[in-house]
């Protein structure tokens, strides 16, 4: 194990805040995310019936709530409920839960105990104001991450989820401080759009998923061939590829790195992969230390993590450089 590598110490980024902890995107797992010494905070972004920016991983509620309990029958046809079927205030009245999967088991077993919790859906600027008061009490600033959640989808529903989003961070002051946000989106039609048409100030993200997720219209092989990330020059600062994206297992389980990270630096482009968590190690990893030091190895710029306190401290114990984010006081 090397005891120093000569990099810049990549961003720790609060995947759903301090998600590993406590329920995820609740104001507590924020909160404790920024406590823990995370350089960003992550926020998915989704809207609801009267047009309110909700910080929600999915589209659907029914995972992450007790909606099926509260409001038993405002589903759709496909059986699901729907932040956008649904006011702010409406969802406010919900109660946030550890998350469940189809059969309604808790998906990550040891952490955080199922079953209702006090804890509530915050709304974007509700975070936002959180992040600029506790970067304020502490003395210590940490950036914020927002995702434009299924553009597509919203734009359908007659919701411009992108519009929203810029104009919250800026009446945050957001546009005087772009180093303090990165902004992610799986669409690459949407992220052409934030850079062209809506002039986005941030530094923009191209997520990167798996074709067979059916994740939105983007060709993802077509990113991930010979020269296919060259596209992204001028629209986004970064990819966020997922974990298995930067390599390949031989048939000894040997992991061995993709091309992924040095064709992003031709391009020009950060690498931010998604998502490290101790409690799910990706194939090939045996411990949560061996994949961030493999991920130092590689040279990523930022790591989305459900478990911050380990990255970070993780990323204290190696000699460093700082990171590539330094904030202005
Ligand atoms: O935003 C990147 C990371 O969060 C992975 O995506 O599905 O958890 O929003 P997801
Ligand atoms: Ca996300």
């Amino acid at each position: 194990m090397p005891s120093a590598i000569p990099r810049p110490r990549p961003i720790t980024i609060a995947h759903r805040g301090a998600c590993g902890y406590l329920p995820e995107h609740s104001l507590a797992a924020k909160a404790m995310a920024h406590a823990m010494g995370a350089e960003f905070l992550e926020q998915d972004l989704v809207a609801t019936r009267d047009d309110q920016l909700v910080v929600l991983h999915d589209i659907h509620i029914d995972r992450v709530t007790n909606v099926t309990e509260h409001f038993a029958t405002r589903h759709r046809d496909d059986g699901r409920f729907y932040a956008r079927d649904f006011t702010l205030d409406e969802i406010k009245q919900l109660r946030l839960t550890e998350r469940t999967d189809a059969s309604g088991r808790v998906v990550f077993g040891a952490r955080y105990p199922g079953g209702v919790s006090g804890l509530s859906v915050a709304s974007f600027a509700e975070e936002l104001a959180m992040v600029r008061g506790l970067n304020r009490s502490t003395s210590r600033i940490a950036g914020v991450y927002p995702e434009i959640k299924k553009p597509q989808w919203h734009h359908d529903e007659g919701v411009d989820v992108s519009q929203l989003a810029l104009s919250t961070l800026r009446a945050f002051g957001y546009e005087d401080k772009p180093e303090q946000v990165w902004l992610q989106c799986f669409d690459l039609a949407e992220n052409t759009r934030l850079a062209e048409s809506l002039q986005c100030p941030y530094r923009q993200v191209q997520l990167i998923a798996d074709d067979a997720w059916g994740e939105s219209a983007t060709c993802y092989a077509e990113l991930l061939a010979p020269g296919g990330l060259l596209q992204l020059q001028g629209v986004v600062a970064a990819i966020g590829p997922w974990l298995e994206q930067l390599y390949s297992l031989n048939p000894d389980g040997r992991v061995i790195p993709t091309s992924l990270v040095a064709d992003a630096a031709t391009a020009g482009l950060c690498v931010h992969p998604y998502t490290v968590r101790a409690d799910a190690l990706p194939p090939g990893f045996n411990s949560m230390s061996g994949l961030l030091d493999w991920l130092l190895e590689q040279g990523v710029d930022g790591v989305f993590c459900d478990f911050t306190d380990q990255c970070v401290s993780h990323f204290d114990a190696r000699a460093l450089a700082p990171a590539a984010t330094a904030f202005k006081r």
